[in-house]
């Protein structure tokens, strides 16, 4: 095999500044993960008592293993590794790290192709805002309305009718055959971000979070300190964050913080992992990781949880200020600006800072995979940018593709999640047993400009894996049965039958003003229990007249329980072909890359 420069490990790029990586790194974490995900979590899941569960999740699962993926990725440098597998490889030369190396391949490609539409719906409404194009649209369906809150109901339902369409979400094939607008928004999205990975770490993402970073930070508190001078802004501080501490005892609210933990943090996915690689062997981790932790914290809960759902209950009352992530951050947020002064502003203001948000972030979901291509099978920058591109491009175009009722995208976040936290606890496990935590956490110390305790090596061989195992085992005793449900044609078809028929029922006893329970009786009698095949020849005639509506709808719930089989079998074999991929280059250039590594410096142990 030929010396190619790539294998000249004096000539491996490397971050240029501290500063630099700790942009770089925060930039991938910050995302629309902290302005979008964590105020709707944080809201609907106990408010100030949420941060309770979350500050344990993070000193217990994203801080300790933020600094196992700095270290191993510190060290996979030093053997010229900068991709998953190949770190995992130079570090436990058997199979299972390249298996656990192609997860850190597979979750973050596959996050892309969805996280690049939620960017390009983001500089979607920044241009609308920048155009003044909302008020347009406010004024159209305000004029006239009685009082305030039809006013709130007016403007609320056209940001709802327009994100349904930005999205294409009343049907499968629509954003492709009538969404000219979003496409070109995609391949703009898919432009910036290549173009700057095309120019590497240091000239392309380096820079880019150089100036992204302090640029969006700013906007945003340029923004928090308009809201927090509106008059009787205080009461909507207190509607987010008044502690319900009875939520405490419900599992689910635990498993939403360690959730958005996981998210925000960026732990997990190996892009800590791929961007650690890029240090010299003796740069700091230990603060430069906490230092991009609490960035992504300032901006998550100071910035997100002070601005987002505050300003919500101010204009637009508890409803509109407790939808999730979607619905907080594409209806409510620019329903908001209707009634804030200098709205538009605002607007363009803060769906650009999303944007530059969600660009830090994906570009850190496509270095590992270009890496992985360079160091794994020699491939040039521009070969490796192509394939990534044409495989990311058929996933994005798949995902909007599926957009009736997000189906696509929801069940490739779903999957997404569960591997992460199955990716993390690999890597933990990694770091703490294969490796050994107390020598893992010596080299952990390695020019740090603050040194771990050595209780962490506690922490991390038993505490976090524990916790995490505890994750996991509720994440998919409380998730996996409805999402495997959804999966399956039949009951989804026989569900959605029965909803319809359900509905008509429903209306045509309105008048009678039944008891819930006599309402329930009633639907029982004429229907039978739920997931039980009906007969429309037994049905009432007024009943028979839905029968063509529950046909449709059964076919399209079972159409769509067939796409979700699809998505997992997509990822499925994606994930095998990664395996495959990984094993065939850890077997030949990457293990080749580390002999001449070890031959030309000492091992790292020593
Ligand atoms: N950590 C990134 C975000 O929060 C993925 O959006």
């Amino acid at each position: 095999m030929n010396k190619s420069p790539e294998l000249d490990l004096e000539r491996k790029e490397k971050w240029n500044s501290k500063i630099g990586v700790i942009f770089a790194v925060a930039g991938s974490a910050v995302g629309l993960g902290n302005f979008l995900r964590f105020p709707g979590q944080a809201v609907n899941n106990g408010g100030g008592a949420f941060m309770i569960p979350y500050i344990i999740s993070f000193l217990l699962v994203g801080i300790p293993i933020a600094w196992c993926e700095w270290t191993m990725g510190r060290l996979g440098g030093r053997y010229g590794q900068n991709s998953g597998p190949g770190i995992l490889y130079a570090l436990w030369r058997r199979w299972p790290s390249k298996a656990v190396g192609a997860m850190m391949l597979l979750i973050p490609v596959v996050i892309y192709m969805y996280y690049v539409l939620l960017e390009a719906w983001c500089l979607d409404y920044c241009i609308e805002f920048t155009k003044g194009g909302f008020a347009d649209l406010f004024a159209g369906v305000t004029a006239g309305v009685a009082d305030h809150d039809a006013e709130v109901q007016a403007v609320v339902g056209a940001t709802d009718e327009h994100w349904q369409t930005t999205f294409g979400m009343a049907d499968h094939g629509i954003l492709l055959q009538k969404g000219g607008r979003t496409i070109w928004l995609v391949l703009t999205c898919f432009l910036v971000n290549f173009v700057i990975i095309y120019q590497g770490v240091t000239r392309g993402i380096e820079l880019f979070c150089k100036w992204a970073m302090p640029l969006l930070i700013l906007c945003a508190i340029i923004i928090l300190v308009r809201v927090l001078t509106l008059p009787n802004i205080t009461s909507g501080l207190g509607f987010m964050w008044n502690p319900k501490w009875e939520l405490l005892k419900d599992p689910q609210v635990w498993l939403a913080a360690s959730g958005q933990i996981f998210f925000s943090l960026s732990v997990g996915f190996g892009l800590i992992l791929c961007y650690s690689s890029y240090l010299h062997s003796n740069d700091d981790v230990v603060l430069t990781s906490l230092s991009a932790s609490s960035t992504n914290e300032f901006c998550e809960v100071i910035l997100a949880g002070l601005i987002v759902v505050p300003t919500a209950f101010l204009f637009l009352g508890a409803e509109n200020a407790t939808k999730g992530t979607f619905g907080l951050g594409f209806v409510t947020i620019p329903a908001i600006m209707h009634f804030m002064p200098l709205g538009n502003f605002f607007g363009a203001m803060w769906f650009g800072l999303l944007f530059l948000a969600a660009v830090t972030s994906s570009l850190s979901m496509l270095q590992p995979a270009i890496a992985f291509l360079e160091d794994g099978f020699g491939l040039r920058r521009r070969t490796s940018v192509t394939i990534l591109g044409i495989v990311t491009a058929g996933g994005a175009t798949l995902t909007m593709f599926f957009s009736r009722g997000l189906l696509a995208l929801d069940h490739t976040d779903f999957w997404c999640n569960l591997m992460m936290i199955v990716a993390a606890t690999c890597q933990v496990l990694i770091f703490g047993w294969i490796i050994g935590a107390a020598r893992g956490v010596e080299e952990m110390n390695r020019g740090a400009d603050l040194r771990v305790p050595k209780f962490m090596a506690f922490v991390i061989r038993f505490v976090t894996p524990t916790f995490l195992l505890i994750i996991l085992v509720m994440w998919s005793y409380s998730k996996l049965p409805t999402y495997l449900d959804g999966m399956n044609p039949q009951t989804q078809g026989l569900t959605a039958r029965h909803a319809t028929y359900q509905e008509a029922v429903t209306a045509h006893y309105a008048e009678a003003e039944l008891t819930e329970e006599a309402m329930t009786a009633r639907i029982e009698e004429l229907l039978g229990a739920k997931g039980d095949e009906i007969d429309a020849g037994t049905l009432p005639p007024w009943l028979q007249e839905s029968h063509d509506a529950a046909e449709e709808a059964g076919r399209q719930a079972s159409s769509d329980a067939n796409i979700a089989r699809l998505v997992f079998l997509g990822i499925v074999l994606f994930y095998i072909l990664l395996i495959v991929l990984s094993d065939l280059a850890c077997r030949h250039r990457i293990k080749w890359m580390i002999q001449q590594a070890e031959r030309a410096g000492p091992g790292w142990e020593a």
